[in-house]
């Protein structure tokens, strides 16, 4: 979900539904603003896209100089009107937008209904607007003081009411939220690019602090009441790289960032032997106690760790081992103090990441965090932060953060295997002039591809289930592929070890059905080239990833071939035409790109 807020001297609706589009990709199945003027708070709100709100905005023209809005991705209570935010007591004195979940509230809720309270919604959230107006003696910032107490569970809050006018309180626990300044005003957000075009001064919250606004003053506490002093946060983003830049989509536009991105990623970490990771502080004698090592990350971060996995335990013989962040915690992790934990997130916010961080270091581990979004939670909790410097990534479907996350475990990787001496000078500097060379190898790969896969496209977009193989690496990158397939044009797209197939999923093989096969690994090429043959005898319609100047391979129906690299980083370029694949399919079948249904950006729930 989204918050926006604001306290100034200009008119907040057009603020708020601005700063709302914008963090659009947080959530988008219900929207809604509240706007404070002639102390009465006007809550206008709307079940649909961000679109819907605008119309009847537009309709209802509520105005005022404070307000909240919020977008909202479903945890608690169906997408409705009446589960949308702002939520709001039943005297109507007291207005709340929340990001997060109140795991007691089904108890609070009972007690207030006991109480006489009445609930509009199936929300948890609506239980903080009913403990306000029973707990209100006068002081709202005390009162937010003691509701916070008694919630159990993640919150980024921002409270409004009548009995104080000109004023905003917000709460932040386990759900970012920040406070931009500006001359006299200042906004509030979930998220930077809600409010980038306004100032690029913010203070970020803490969990457990609040901030009292008012327009001249800013109060900064914890909650329960020591002062806080905290450092403006200047952020560097222009506005401009939070806008489509002339493409159809963010995920298009991501896609042709990738070569920027992976040339950001790289800069000033490499020389000609060594990777130099001055933000992380780890000295070779350190890296040397570690023997073992686990990654945890979600979605397509988590695939960026199965490449990391090959990658580390090639370059530096230590075991690696790949857990998806909501399961981390249940199975009783084996950590001790020879155990390193590498989180992976591009948003730094993803709730079971984050809890499984938190576990890990319960138990002792040193945790290293690759991550996308400067000065979010996940890398402000672990010891050692890499960051992607990929820029803002908008599309759900990550593309530029996953190709600079492949980009983060190859330098770790080598990092790892030059502190462990297991990786010679001349070795090492192979590897570094291949990595270099990546960026305009991935622009190449793009203008020499793109319309080709765009006509490819057309191939898959009848169909309903497909396939996506290979061996080693390739197997890694093709589960991402076919994620990115399924994410974003809804066909169902299975993943396969490319030796795997004929022990059982062959069946499904029937004629016509696509089978993407990466073939970029020379060393197992004749193999995958057998899984292949397998493929096209059932009638499979075979489209190969291969490295430029291979051999013909008789049975691809159509064939794609990335620049060559070192076998270890064909992943890099391997998963550029299968993001393409994805996109133009998904356009072909008309379906919302940026926004694929029932998925959200950054999943700040567990
Ligand atoms: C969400 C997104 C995925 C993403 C995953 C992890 O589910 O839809 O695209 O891979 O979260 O996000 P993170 O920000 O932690 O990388």
């Amino acid at each position: 979900c989204g918050i926006v807020g604001y306290i100034g001297k200009q008119d907040a609706t057009s603020i708020l539904v601005d700063g709302l589009n914008r963090l659009e990709y947080r959530g988008y199945d219900s929207a809604g603003v509240a706007l404070f003027k002639d102390n009465e708070i006007d809550v206008v709100k709307t079940v649909g896209k961000l679109a819907d709100l605008e119309e009847l905005v537009a309709d209802e023209q509520p105005s005022g100089t404070i307000g909240i809005g919020h977008t909202r991705w479903a945890t608690h209570g169906k997408p409705s009107t009446p589960n949308a935010h702002p939520h709001t007591s039943a005297s109507g004195k007291f207005v709340v937008v929340h990001n997060g979940i109140i795991e007691n509230y089904v108890e609070l809720k009972e007690e207030l209904q006991e109480k006489g309270y009445h609930f509009e919604s199936e929300t948890d959230t609506e239980v903080i607007p009913h403990l306000i107006e029973e707990n209100y003696t006068g002081d709202l910032e005390e009162t937010v003081r003691q509701v916070v107490a008694k919630l159990e569970g993640s919150y980024a809050l921002a409270i409004l009411s009548t009995e104080e006018p000109d004023k905003l309180i917000v709460v932040r626990e386990d759900s970012p939220l920040i406070i931009g300044l500006g001359d006299d005003e200042y906004y509030i957000a979930s998220d930077i690019p809600a409010i980038l075009e306004y100032t690029d001064e913010v203070y970020i919250l803490n969990d457990g602090e609040m901030g009292v606004i008012t327009r001249e003053t800013i109060d900064l506490s914890t909650v329960d009441g020591k002062p806080v002093e905290k450092e403006v946060f200047e952020v560097d983003w222009d506005p401009g790289m939070a806008e489509k830049a002339g493409y159809d989509h963010f995920m298009l536009k991501e896609i042709h960032e990738q070569p920027e991105a992976l040339s950001q990623c790289l800069a000033g970490r490499l020389d000609t032997t060594d990777i130099s990771l001055d933000d992380v502080n780890l000295t070779a004698d350190e890296l040397k106690q570690y023997d073992r090592i686990q990654v945890i990350a979600c979605g397509t971060a988590y695939n960026s760790g199965l490449v990391g996995k090959y990658a580390i335990e090639k370059l530096a013989r230590i075991p690696v081992e790949v857990y998806i962040g909501s399961e981390y915690r249940y199975r009783d992790p084996i950590i001790d103090d020879r155990t390193l934990v590498i989180v992976v997130s591009q948003s730094g916010e993803t709730a079971d990441t984050l809890a499984a961080l938190r576990e890990a270091q319960d138990k002792g581990a040193k945790v290293i965090a690759i991550c996308n979004v400067v000065g979010s939670t996940i890398p402000r909790e672990a010891d050692e932060v890499l960051y992607l410097q990929a820029g803002p990534e908008i599309a759900v479907a990550s593309t530029k953060a996953y190709i600079t996350m492949l980009m983060a475990f190859y330098m770790l990787a080598i990092y790892f295997g030059r502190a462990k001496d297991l990786l010679a000078d001349e070795d090492s500097r192979r590897l570094i002039t291949a990595l270099k060379a990546l960026p305009k190898q991935t622009q190449q790969l793009i203008d020499e591809n793109e319309d080709k896969i765009k006509a490819l496209a057309s191939e898959f977009a009848n169909q309903e289930n497909s396939f996506f193989i290979g061996r080693s690496i390739d197997n890694a990158v093709a589960i991402e592929g076919a994620l990115k397939l399924k994410e974003i044009s809804y066909i169902h797209a299975e993943s396969y070890a490319a030796g795997e197939l004929k022990h059982g999923t062959l069946a499904l093989i029937e004629e016509g059905v696509p089978v993407v096969a990466l073939a970029t690994q020379e060393s197992v090429l004749d193999k995958t080239l057998s899984n292949v043959k397998e493929v096209k005898a059932r009638g499979g319609v075979v489209t190969g990833v291969t490295l430029a100047g291979e051999r013909e391979i008789e049975d691809l129906d159509y064939r794609i071939e990335i620049p060559e690299t070192e076998e270890l980083l064909t992943s890099i370029l391997a998963v550029v035409p299968l993001q393409l694949l994805a996109y133009y399919v998904a356009v072909e079948r008309g379906c919302d790109v940026d926004q694929p249904r029932n998925l959200a950006k950054s999943v700040t729930v567990e």
